[in-house]
């Protein structure tokens, strides 16, 4: 955990953005597999790690704006529980770590929650996205789980989106200890990669070091001869000569920030002269992009920069024409590349996506594109020093979109169908970085994992 200082003035910033009512942060639960009792690893809510930071089931912490009150509710465990848990501290012991007075029985819950109703106050939630926590407002507020996502609390929701987008230097020196996981599982996956191994081979093998270093994969791991499957959680693949082999994985710290890096690895030990070009055009929209990241900066206009560098290229290489800035006014890139330059990366790998992912990176200033292509991005908003987003662009070659694309012979006037006949089976590329955005500028977080042609051949499958 952090200092106990850090969620007194979490929860004191947060109580002077709302103007009257109650916040409640459930924590989350353990959430079953197969059967009850046989769960999948406790992963605590984001919200309520930030401003109650106790990392276990069974808790929700309260803000009584109006009396000015904090308590968290939950259960002391029993000497049942301590069987099979070993030795438990009290919910008095845990409330002090993080500056909290007041604990009541998790059953006191609902006697608040109603009376709050009954008197016509407002119950301040973000937007649930676990079964079990619908299902427990709903009891709380007595009405249809159906309704309870509609009554989140979009003063609370900004709230939130306004305090975690800054990260405070203890959450920087978290990522970026943590960053060194990244760098292993990267690395590892890059001298893995050689003909004959399978996927899930290298898979297990990053998974095991994100474990090692302190905490679960941050998402489940991307790791394909299939690069242009964007999310490809298919591992059942052997490597061979040629292939391109796309690993986005990332790990969590202790206290559960993400890391999030995507390379591209020759299996063959070297790039074959096309793979070459394709992969430098990413790697210069990676750079470019990041050498325009600084405050005041427009990400949405970071990412257009990045799809100019990739259309651009891609001009050079004979597989896209006309003029650059117009096919990227239309949207034409996105044949190649159909997602955003990146995203805030912090407690979530994709940071608060469960408040919206359009209340997260959109604000009055910057309106969310509904062009193929743009409206993946994700972050458009003016940076500011503090925040931490990725950085990655790719190219894909995706044979069901060209087929798509030509059968309408959209935007022929910038894109060079029959060349692309040959790329069909190309895969694709993605390069990605975790950043920090300073007062002047930016800076990548941690050591930068191998990128360059040259640093890539040097350890593609040179073994662990
Ligand atoms: N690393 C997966 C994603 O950003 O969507
Ligand atoms: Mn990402």
């Amino acid at each position: 955990m952090f200092s106990k200082e850090t969620y007194i003035n979490r929860r004191k910033n947060l109580k002077n953005k709302i103007n009257s009512g109650i916040v409640l942060i459930p924590g989350n639960n353990d959430s079953p597999m197969n059967y009850k009792s046989n769960t999948y690893h406790f992963r605590q809510d984001s919200t309520f790690l930030y401003f109650f930071g106790i990392d276990l089931q069974g808790l929700a912490g309260v803000i009584d704006i109006d009396n000015d009150e904090e308590i968290l509710f939950g259960d002391d465990y029993t000497i049942d529980d301590i069987i099979w848990m070993g030795p438990q501290t009290s919910l008095k012991e845990k409330a002090s770590a993080i500056g909290v007075n007041q604990t009541k029985p998790f059953a006191k819950l609902s006697e608040m929650i109603s009376a709050a109703v009954s008197q016509n106050r407002k119950i301040h939630f973000t937007p649930p996205y676990r079964g079990e926590n619908i299902m427990l407002l709903a009891d709380l507020l007595n009405i249809h789980h159906r309704e309870v996502e509609k009554q989140f609390s979009l003063e609370l929701t900004k709230a939130c989106i306004d305090l975690r987008s800054i990260k405070e230097p203890c959450e920087i020196e978290e990522m970026e200890r943590h960053m060194h996981t990244a760098w292993k599982m990267h690395t590892t996956a890059m001298k893995m990669a050689r003909p004959g191994i399978s996927e899930q081979e290298i898979t297990g093998a990053i998974e095991g070091i994100s474990m090692s270093g302190g905490g679960m994969v941050s998402f489940p791991v991307i790791c394909s001869v299939r690069g242009e499957t964007l999310h490809n959680h298919y591992h059942g693949n052997t490597l061979k000569e040629g292939d391109l082999l796309l690993v986005d994985a990332g790990s969590e710290s202790p206290l559960h920030y993400a890391t999030d890096h995507t390379r591209t690895t020759p299996v063959s030990g070297k790039f074959s002269e096309v793979q070459k070009s394709v992969y430098q055009i990413v790697l210069d929209a990676n750079n470019q992009a990041r050498e325009a990241i600084r405050p005041g900066t427009l990400y949405r206009d970071v990412h257009l920069l990045a799809c100019k560098v990739i259309a651009s290229g891609l001009k050079d290489l004979g597989l896209m024409k006309g003029d650059v800035d117009k096919a990227v006014e239309a949207g034409a890139h996105a044949l190649f590349m159909p997602h955003g330059l990146g995203h805030m990366i912090g407690l979530d790998v994709h940071d608060m996506e469960d408040y919206n992912d359009t209340l997260v990176g959109y604000d009055e200033e910057v309106q969310r594109s509904s062009q193929f292509g743009l409206a993946a991005l994700r972050l458009g908003r003016c940076l500011k020093p503090g925040f931490t987003i990725t950085n990655e662009p790719g190219i894909y070659f995706i044979p069901a979109l060209i087929d798509a694309w030509k059968a309408e012979s959209k935007f022929a006037e910038f894109i060079n169908y029959d060349q692309l006949e040959a790329f069909k089976g190309f895969g694709g590329i993605r390069l990605e970085d975790d950043i920090l955005v300073t007062e002047n500028g930016c800076r990548i977080l941690g050591e930068r994992i191998p990128i360059t042609i040259e640093e890539l051949e040097r350890i593609a499958g040179k073994g662990i």
